[in-house]
């Protein structure tokens, strides 16, 4: 008992960042050999204003956890939140302590490990009425793999879901994103551009289209 609220006193006092350094990943910077990527300083605050605009979100699923830094700033900024549901393939060791950190201090975040290609349908299947406000795609940046994530999900979203899609500059999502959109699938709100010394990104904000 004594333990336990003492590991959660950690936790209260220390960011995700430190917490992964504690446990031996320096994931700094972003894009580094040593870890996937995720967002820049000027990302975060892109994201910021853009969740600001969001009212009453309280439903988020990301495709694309990798060391939870994504996860952890909506969860900060989106205080309403009560369920923020995160896909990946698990196979970088620190997305573990990640998922330890995060579902120790949020209890509105869920993990769950496996090819979202394969957990999307299935999770439709289980759960037929669950929409998510905001569905955040950041997973498989290959064409094939980014196109059956916009695909996918769109069941999962309602008519007012924002969809983002990260790393537009890159082929995979670049061309999933035109084939979505040629396809009536999506509909672009805006292209989004941040750049800071770690280097520039690139996201796209969409809505699906024919609710
Ligand atoms: C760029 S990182 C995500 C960064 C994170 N969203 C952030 O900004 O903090 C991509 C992640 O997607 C995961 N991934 C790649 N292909 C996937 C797939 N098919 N299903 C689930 N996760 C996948 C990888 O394991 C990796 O952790």
């Amino acid at each position: 008992m004594e333990e336990n609220s003492q590991i959660l006193d950690d936790l209260y006092s220390i960011d995700l960042q430190a917490y992964l350094q504690l446990h031996g990943y320096h994931l700094i910077p972003p894009h580094s050999h040593q870890n996937e990527g995720y967002m820049t300083e000027s990302q975060k605050e892109q994201f910021s204003g853009v969740l600001a605009t969001y009212l009453d979100i309280t439903s988020v699923l990301e495709i694309g956890l990798n060391g939870g830094h994504s996860a952890e700033h909506i969860l900060r900024e989106c205080k309403g939140i009560e369920k923020l549901v995160s896909i990946d393939l698990n196979h970088h060791k620190y997305t573990s302590v990640a998922v330890s950190y995060l579902s120790q201090k949020y209890k509105s975040f869920e993990f769950i490990e496996g090819n979202s290609q394969v957990i999307v349908p299935e999770y439709t299947s289980l759960f037929p009425t669950q929409k998510f406000d905001l569905i955040y795609i950041d997973g498989d940046h290959s064409y094939k793999g980014c196109s059956k994530d916009i695909e996918n999900c769109k069941k999962l979203s309602h008519p007012g879901t924002r969809l983002w899609i990260d790393d537009y500059n890159l082929i995979g999502p670049n061309q999933a994103i035109l084939g979505a959109r040629i396809e009536g699938i999506i509909e672009v709100i805006a292209f989004h551009e941040s750049s800071d010394s770690f280097g520039r990104r690139y996201w796209a904000e969409a809505r699906y289209c024919g609710h």
